[in-house]
């Protein structure tokens, strides 16, 4: 059985956040480029990585955090019945099976305490650890999406998924 599991962000996780503001590596492909490092305390003291629109887990194996999850409020269906997910896997922990997991975790989590129906994610052409990720986590792909984002110099194309209530879930064990 894997012992990942998820727990609110906790000031010892500040650091992992200002790293994503900080640090290309950290974020991995697409870096938007350097952030305020002050923001994740700021964030952290005034709501606690929860909102209505934009909330935020820490995935944990053992004693160490291994990934950040996040959903928010989602560019298709209606606010709380879909929602658009994100994952960074910490650099040194990532190829070892956390992303499919954490993710297709998040979605039961979403599914179990709230009436959501679609859960989405994009990810870019090129990142293909992410793919098969999502496939893994019981995504299904919807199509392309011609210059869903600017990053590196240019225009980039991009791919959704989505995950709704009613497809089979993975097996995690
Ligand atoms: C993308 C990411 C979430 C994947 O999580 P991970 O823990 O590294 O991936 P997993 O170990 O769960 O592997 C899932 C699948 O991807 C494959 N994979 C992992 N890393 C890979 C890589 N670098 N290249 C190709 N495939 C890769 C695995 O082999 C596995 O597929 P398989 O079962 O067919 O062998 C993680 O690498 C990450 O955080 N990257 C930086 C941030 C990012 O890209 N976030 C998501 C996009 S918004």
């Amino acid at each position: 059985m894997d012992d990942l599991r998820f727990r609110p962000v906790a000031e010892k996780d500040l650091v992992l956040f200002q790293r994503l503001r900080t640090d290309p590596e950290f974020w991995g492909p697409g870096w938007p480029g350097f952030d305020d490092p002050g923001q994740p305390a700021r964030r952290l003291a005034s709501d606690g990585y929860f909102s209505e629109s934009n909330s935020w887990l820490v995935a944990e194996r053992g004693p160490d955090a291994v990934a950040l999850l996040n959903w928010r409020t989602s560019s298709i269906g209606a606010p709380r019945l879909s929602w658009e997910i994100g994952i960074v896997v910490v650099p040194e922990r990532r190829g070892q099976g956390i992303g499919w997991r954490a993710q297709a975790m998040l979605c039961d989590y979403l599914f179990d305490h709230g009436p959501v129906q679609r859960i989405q994610a994009g990810t870019r052409v090129e990142n293909i650890a992410e793919q098969k990720s999502l496939v893994k986590a019981g995504f299904q792909l919807e199509g392309r999406v011609r210059a869903a984002e600017f990053a590196d110099g240019e225009w980039r194309d991009g791919l959704l998924y989505s995950r709704l209530r009613t497809d089979p879930a993975p097996d995690l064990s």
